[in-house]
């Protein structure tokens, strides 16, 4: 108690510490700053900015994102900065120079993605031995004449859709230890013998979308470790004969919609390792699978999705393919006769596709099928009298009939698919589904019963009435225009393990008090895109104390307050994302729950770029989405007050602009005051009571923690002590004019 006390003396003597635990660092005035585990992120993404705060930076931030602002112009950095990576994707910049990034010794990954970059200058990261990141992807890169870049450590390159429309023999020599390449997007037509010679490293390349039409047949022929190729989206005509000889450690290839028509049997002679094979969307009614794949001893997975197949296509066109074990066969026009034929030879099949197969009934083959475990026969114009047919498949653990066109489903349908652990049909009109359709379901795990125009909830007839069904965790109802009563159980008692309900998009403006009366045990709700408008009409969340995630994104509510969800201490995420919320303090009091009660604002989605989004490949950059809007009757305030507990500004008087704000920034510019302990509703009391009974035990183990976490923290505002003095000897501003 008396070490905790002193601790927080501590804290607040020295304005040091965040969170109660790290010491907290320089932030500038724009920007909203917090740990991720260990390291400082500045996050000054989405704020309008024309230029890098360099002087209000911390030397030791460790991610500066300056994603989506006007950046035009960067760096020179303070010199002994130790920045690791660098966001300044969808910016303004059009050049990068060595002169920006010189002095980062420590800079790891960069990300320029969707600037205006037009040229690189080949050594720009010379000052940064460890550098392996740069994503480059959406710029208008300038043809390149001899070496693009000269990184000895880069790992991973992302060049995708930059308009590049030729590599020269060099553009990749001084790069030699890639890994990842991404060149899709780019119109380079045909590719060279020379170009990928310095890559002998790579282990996957993607190469979608390139307009290539040409291959040439040595192209690949120093890529003995690739793994992984994408040639997706082309043209390719290629002269297969020799182009895939040279990758003997090939294991995922993906062809997709590449306008092939032939290819020749011995094609995949030399790429014995291959386990997935995509040959999706292409015009390949004469190819012969048998011979072509029917050596490719660890073929796992082939995909023939879309590709204008005629079964059967020879008759014994699966012959010597009985290896395989998923087949994608979707998005051909099929019949069942051909079926019951071509797929005969297949015993060993677990997975298998004919979903958009124009399937009016179904092969009477399931039956052979001993080890068919997943089976997807969505969007066929079924009919309802050809479900019977699968009624053999007991050994079935997923089952597809999404979008089939069913209005019945006869009670014994899946009477012997006792293993099925995820049933799917959404999409079929199904208010009247027979009592006991469900019952022998003893192992189902997930019901998916999407918009099924379903008006009332699940009915407790289709189960059986004595029955907890004990691995029903998730059911999903989304899309249905569901009434619900003022009162009563929402769903049945066999439901009371289920963990997850998703009632997306269900038309709902309320649910009863007791909607849960049965299913106590949910810890994920999802409600989004519906049209609750006030937090008076969420009182069922009362029944559910073992919420941890409630999804309430585009919905009509202006304000939620912390007390809405006292009765439920275990949430970790709220997704708010999407509603019309008003900027007042409610904002802030929610704010300071997730920041201070539970400790942590990544359980407000979208409140603050997530430790997810601090990594490598992301494609949406934009992420800071919590946003609410300043009344615009009245006139937009000015900034002035400074707030106990909240971090001042260093420039004082700010005028808006706009009258939406992010949260982040609401909070920091409200004035509104920070509530160390939030009030408790008095529905909260037996809970509160509950607590109290427990402190006597957990006292003496929080002495110990705070033992432990007092050394830890004397550590910590030692070195941050010796960093601030180090800090306050004057810094060379950068001279940006250079
Ligand atoms: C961004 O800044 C420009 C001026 O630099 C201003 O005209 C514009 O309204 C600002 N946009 C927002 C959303 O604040
Ligand atoms: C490429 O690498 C070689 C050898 O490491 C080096 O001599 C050369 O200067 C580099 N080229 C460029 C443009 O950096
Ligand atoms: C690829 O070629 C087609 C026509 O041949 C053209 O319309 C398209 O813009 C090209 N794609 C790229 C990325 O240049
Ligand atoms: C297959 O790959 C191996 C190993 O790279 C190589 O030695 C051999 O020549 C290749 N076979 C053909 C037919 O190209
Ligand atoms: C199947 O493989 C055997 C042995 O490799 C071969 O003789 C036969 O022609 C193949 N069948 C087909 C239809 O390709
Ligand atoms: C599919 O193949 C047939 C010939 O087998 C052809 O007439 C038809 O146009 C093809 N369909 C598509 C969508 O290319
Ligand atoms: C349910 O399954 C059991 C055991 O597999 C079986 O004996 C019984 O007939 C099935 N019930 C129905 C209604 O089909
Ligand atoms: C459940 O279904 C049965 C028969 O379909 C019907 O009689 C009963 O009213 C339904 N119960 C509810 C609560 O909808
Ligand atoms: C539950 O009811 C079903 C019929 O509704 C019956 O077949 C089954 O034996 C019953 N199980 C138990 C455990 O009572
Ligand atoms: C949604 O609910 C409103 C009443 O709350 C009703 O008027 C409307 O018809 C419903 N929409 C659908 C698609 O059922
Ligand atoms: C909730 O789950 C626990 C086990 O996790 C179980 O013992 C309890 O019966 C469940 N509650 C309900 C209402 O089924
Ligand atoms: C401000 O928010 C409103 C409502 O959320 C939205 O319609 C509008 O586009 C936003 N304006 C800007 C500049 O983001």
């Amino acid at each position: 108690m008396k070490l905790v006390v002193l601790l927080n003396a501590l804290c607040i003597g020295l304005s040091l510490c965040f969170n109660g635990q790290l010491a907290e660092l320089e932030c500038p005035d724009d920007c909203d700053c917090h740990y991720f585990r260990i390291n400082w992120v500045t996050d000054c993404s989405d704020s309008n900015l024309t230029e890098i705060p360099y002087d209000e930076l911390s030397l030791s931030v460790y991610v500066l994102d300056l994603n989506n602002n006007q950046i035009t112009d960067v760096g020179p950095f303070p010199h002994d900065i130790k920045m690791r990576r660098l966001q300044l994707a969808d910016n303004l910049m059009t050049e990068l120079k060595k002169e920006s990034f010189a002095g980062l010794n420590y800079l790891i990954d960069a990300d320029f993605s969707g600037n205006m970059i037009t040229r690189v200058e080949p050594d720009c990261f010379d000052d940064s031995p460890g550098f392996i990141t740069l994503e480059l992807q959406g710029n208008p890169l300038e043809p390149v004449d001899g070496i693009f870049l000269s990184i000895k450590s880069l790992l991973y390159l992302d060049i995708s859709n930059c308009g590049l429309k030729y590599l020269n023999p060099l553009f990749f020599a001084n790069i030699t230890a890639l890994s990842t390449l991404d060149l899709s997007g780019n119109p380079l037509g045909v590719i060279d013998n020379k170009v990928f010679e310095p890559l002998s490293s790579l282990e996957t390349l993607k190469m979608n979308g390139c307009n290539l039409t040409y291959i040439a047949n040595y192209a690949f022929n120093s890529l003995e470790n690739l793994k992984n190729l994408e040639l997706s989206a082309n043209m390719l005509t290629t002269d297969w004969s020799s182009v895939l000889d040279y990758l003997p450690r090939l294991e995922y290839l993906d062809l997709r919609n590449s306008q092939i028509r032939h290819l020749p049997e011995s094609v995949f002679r030399n790429n014995t390792y291959l386990r997935t094979l995509i040959l999706a969307q292409n015009e390949l009614n004469d190819f012969d699978v048998s011979q072509t794949v029917g050596k490719l001893q660890q073929l796992d997975s082939l995909d023939l999705s879309f590709c204008n197949l005629t079964l059967p296509l020879s008759e014994d066109a699966f012959v010597n393919a009985t290896k395989i074990r998923s087949l994608f066969l979707s998005g051909n026009s099929l019949f069942a006769s051909d079926l019951l034929v071509a797929l005969a030879p297949l015993s060993n099949l677990e997975r298998l596709s004919l979903s958009n197969c124009g399937l009016t009934r179904l092969p009477d083959t399931f039956r052979n099928f001993k080890s068919l475990q997943e089976l997807d026969i969505s969007h066929n114009p079924l009919n309802d009298a050809f479900v019977k047919l699968l009624t053999p498949l007991d050994k079935l653990e997923y089952l597809n009939m999404g979008y089939s066109n069913l209005s019945y489903i006869a009670p014994t349908s899946f009477s012997k698919m006792t293993n099925m652990k995820r049933l799917v049909l959404s999409g079929n009109d199904l208010n009247n589904l027979e009592a006991g359709l469900f019952g022998n379901l003893t192992r189902l795990e997930s019901l998916e019963l999407n918009s099924c125009g379903l008006r009332r909830s699940i009915n407790a007839t289709l189960f059986f009435n004595n029955l907890t069904y004990t691995d029903l965790t998730e059911l999903q109802l989304a899309g249905n225009p569901l009434q619900v009563s003022k009162s009563g159980p929402l769903l049945p008692r066999q439901l009371s393990r289920l963990l997850t309900l998703d009632l997306s998009n269900c038309n709902l403006t309320f649910l009863p008090p007791d909607a849960f009366y049965w299913t106590r045990n949910i810890t994920t709700l999802i409600l989004s895109g519906n049209h609750f408008s006030s937090a008076d009409n969420l009182q069922f969340l009362e029944l559910l104390p073992k919420l941890k995630v409630l999804d309430l994104r585009h919905n009509k509510l202006s304000s939620f307050s912390p007390k809405t969800i006292y009765l439920n201490p275990n949430v970790e995420k709220l997704k708010l994302i999407g509603n019309p919320w008003r900027c007042d303090c409610t904002v802030a009091e929610l704010w300071d729950w997730a920041n201070l009660e539970k400790g942590s604002l990544g359980i407000l989605e979208g409140s603050t770029i997530a430790a997810e989004h601090v990594t490598v490949g992301k494609t949406n950059k934009r992420k800071k989405l919590l946003v609410c809007n300043y009344d615009t009757s009245q006139p937009l305030p000015i900034i002035t007050k400074t707030v106990r507990g909240r971090r001042p500004f260093i420039k004082p008087q700010r005028v808006l602009t706009s009258t939406n704000r992010t949260w982040a920034k609401y909070v920091r510019e409200s004035g509104c005051e920070q509530l160390p302990v939030l009030q408790r509703s008095p529905r909260a009391a037996d809970l509160n009571y509950r607590r109290s009974e427990l402190e006597p035990n957990t006292w003496a183990a929080a002495a110990i923690s705070a033992a432990a976490v007092y050394i830890t923290l004397m550590t910590i505002v030692g070195i941050a002590f010796v960093f601030t003095k180090k800090r306050r000897t004057p810094r060379t501003t950068p001279d940006k004019n250079n």
